[in-house]
């Protein structure tokens, strides 16, 4: 006999690859983040990103179609959830409608993850730097919450550069609600996150220090504030996210210290990553 249970329609996902939000965060007017459920199989590296989105109708032919863009995942590997930190921007394709999202609502998430901002693209040093600006962040909140981090390095510096103080809260406060983290500290010890340096700059807001990093680093201010030398390729390692002009001027930087690019097929001393503009 046909069962009630074979006969019932089964539950269908109203997305492809759909993921349900449990939390989400607004920081700035400008910026927020959020948290979706994981697939049991989604296996990362923190540092790593997805393709991540929402259905949109398509103009000519009528047919709902999926709006995808990179965002990094900012929640470390062993995380349960995935946490996402992203821009508003009022007239961005995707981020105008995702900035809207709340608890209980779809998304898409891709399960294919990828990306050079990983552990394994970097030979063995004693010092990780960490260069954001924006929400180029986004990657080093996974990798500062991954065991690795400190399992691998004496010392990480972390550098982030914005336009306003405000956008500097979300860094701000994860980097704090480190000393608290369960995990980290029974997996690497009470008192890693002294391995920690922070070191925020805004450029069109007052803050304690003003100035682009790059701007910074040339003057030697940077690494007097922070008490430590130049970047030196036996010892430093390092990795940058941010808009494509940081990245392109940090590069150049870096091959005057003598830093080579690396990837996961060959590790080297730095690895570059272009933060998601919508
Ligand atoms: P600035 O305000 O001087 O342009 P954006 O929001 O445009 O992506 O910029 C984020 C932050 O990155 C801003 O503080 C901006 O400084 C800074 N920035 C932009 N370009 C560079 C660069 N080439 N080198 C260093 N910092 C940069």
């Amino acid at each position: 006999a046909v069962t009630d249970a074979q006969t019932a329609p089964k539950p269908v996902k109203a997305l492809p690859d759909a993921q349900t939000v449990t939390e989400v965060k607004h920081w700035t007017d400008r910026l927020f983040s959020f948290r979706v459920t994981r697939p049991a199989s989604l296996r990362f590296r923190s540092g790593e990103f997805v393709m991540i989105g929402l259905m949109q109708t398509d103009e000519k032919t009528g047919r709902e179609k999926p709006l995808l863009r990179a965002y990094s995942i900012a929640s470390p590997s062993w995380d349960e959830e995935l946490e996402f930190y992203s821009i508003k921007v009022q007239d961005g394709p995707l981020t105008s409608r995702l900035q809207h999202i709340q608890v209980g609502d779809e998304i898409i998430l891709r399960p294919k993850p990828v990306g050079t901002l990983v552990h394994d693209a970097l030979l063995p040093g004693k010092r990780l730097w960490f260069f954001a600006t924006g929400t180029g962040f986004a990657p080093f909140a996974s990798l500062l919450r991954e065991p690795q981090t400190y399992e691998d390095y004496d010392e990480v510096i972390i550098t982030h550069t914005c336009r306003e103080a405000g956008e500097l809260t979300y860094g701000r406060e994860l980097i704090e609600s480190l000393k608290d983290d369960e995990l980290l500290n029974e997996v690497i010890g009470e008192g890693f996150w002294k391995k920690i340096k922070y070191y925020p700059t805004t450029t069109r807001e007052e803050s304690e220090k003003m100035g682009r990093i790059t701007d910074l680093m040339r003057s030697g201010e940077a690494f007097a504030d922070l008490g430590v030398a130049p970047l030196n390729p036996d010892t430093d390692r390092a990795m940058i996210c941010g808009n494509l002009a940081f990245n392109l001027e940090l590069k150049e930087m870096f091959e005057e210290y003598g830093l080579v690019e690396g990837a996961n097929s060959n590790p080297k001393h730095y690895v570059v990553e272009k933060a998601f503009l919508d």
